[in-house]
């Protein structure tokens, strides 16, 4: 038995490219004392992941040059020398790209999972995982929404946006979606339950844009991509509106030379709160955040967009599409069986 791993081959530059990445065979982890091994059944591709890729340490340690990329990931318990763990239990916990990882009590976000056999596993990586609890969490901790608001999130059609443009729908919010295809605007007000979509891609101006769709001003931006379009946003809030710093990703395939805002005087002038936040700040909020997101999926009143990518050796490439922007809905690696 091998265990592959999808190593980081070089520092991306820009956008990541498959060739980045690289697969390797390593020893299939044994378990010490308080250890167990996961088999990896699932990988949820996360933005973040790349922040980790250009050697330089953020609120994570850097993955450095031929290390396993880190991710979190859904597996089942192989072997376990870890107390309330046994063989067979499925977990959720930071990982790496790999077949089989050691896990342990201080494995980032670990926990088990006692999946609803209606739902598919897979979602649990998604919409039941991070992203959907990053959508409530932002929403209704920092975004503080209630219904009549109208709540602007970007990215509208990504994992985290997707799940918090029904949420603040299935709340009675008004909502509006940025978005980078005419096909993602489609989905978002199709399916998603936006009121109106914006295509930044083809808005010249796009706060003149975000003025007209939002007469009477923003009351909450759940903002996943900084740059641009949060200075967009910032001419759009309406006075008191509440900005939640949810990600940046415009500026993560550009660390070095990040985009500069100009109307941030708008926080002054419209008396704005703008929060940033991580869901690993608020795990105590997660049982009530999966709950919900649980009744509404089971209830039929959630709607997930995934994009599931077959086996370990495409992860690298389909990380390059989702971080190129080219994907629809949460992006997941089902890690092959070999
Ligand atoms: N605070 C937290 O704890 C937390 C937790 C999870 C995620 N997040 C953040 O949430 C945001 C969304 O993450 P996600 O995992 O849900 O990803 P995602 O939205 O599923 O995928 C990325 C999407 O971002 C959009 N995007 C906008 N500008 C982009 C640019 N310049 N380059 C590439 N993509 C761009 C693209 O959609 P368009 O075509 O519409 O542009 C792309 O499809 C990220 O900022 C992430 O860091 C935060």
């Amino acid at each position: 038995m091998v265990n592959r791993q999808v190593v980081l081959a070089a520092h991306p530059q820009g956008v990541p490219v498959a060739s980045d990445f690289r697969l390797v065979e390593a020893a299939v982890p044994v378990a010490g004392p308080g250890q167990m091994v996961v088999r990896n059944l699932y990988l949820s591709l996360e933005a973040a992941i790349r922040g980790w890729l250009d050697g330089t340490a953020n609120y994570f340690e850097p993955i450095v040059l031929g290390g396993a990329i880190r991710g979190p990931s859904i597996g089942r318990v192989e072997s376990s020398r870890l107390a309330g763990f046994e063989p067979g239990d499925l977990i959720f916990g930071l990982h790496h790209w790999e077949d089989y990882s050691l896990s342990d009590a201080n494995t980032v976000l670990l926990r088990k999972l006692t999946p609803n056999p209606l739902l598919p596993l897979s979602w649990y990586a998604g919409a039941l995982g991070g992203s959907g609890q990053t959508a409530y969490v932002g929403l209704h901790r920092i975004g503080a929404i209630k219904p009549g608001d109208t709540v602007l999130v970007s990215a509208a059609a990504g994992a985290t946006g997707s799940i918090a443009c029904q949420i603040a729908a299935i709340e009675g919010c008004r909502v509006v979606g940025i978005v980078g295809a005419d096909e993602k605007a489609e989905v978002v007000r199709e399916t998603l339950g936006a009121d109106t979509v914006i295509n930044y891609r083809k808005e010249p101006d796009l706060a003149g844009a975000l003025v007209r769709a939002c007469p009477e001003g923003v009351n909450v931006y759940f903002d996943n991509v900084g740059g641009t379009t949060l200075d967009a946003a910032l001419m759009a809030m309406a006075q008191g509106g509440r900005i939640v710093g949810c990600g940046m990703i415009s500026d993560y395939n550009n660390a070095a030379s990040p985009t500069p805002l100009y109307n941030l005087w708008q926080v002054v002038e419209r008396q704005l709160s703008l929060q940033g936040f991580l869901l690993y700040s608020y795990l105590d909020e997660v049982p009530a955040a999966s709950a919900a997101l649980e009744a509404w999926l089971s209830a039929g009143r959630l709607t997930v967009l995934e994009n599931v990518t077959e086996g370990l050796s495409a992860a690298g490439s389909a990380y390059s599409a989702m971080m190129a922007g080219t994907t629809i809905g949460k992006n997941i690696v089902c890690v092959d069986q070999t």
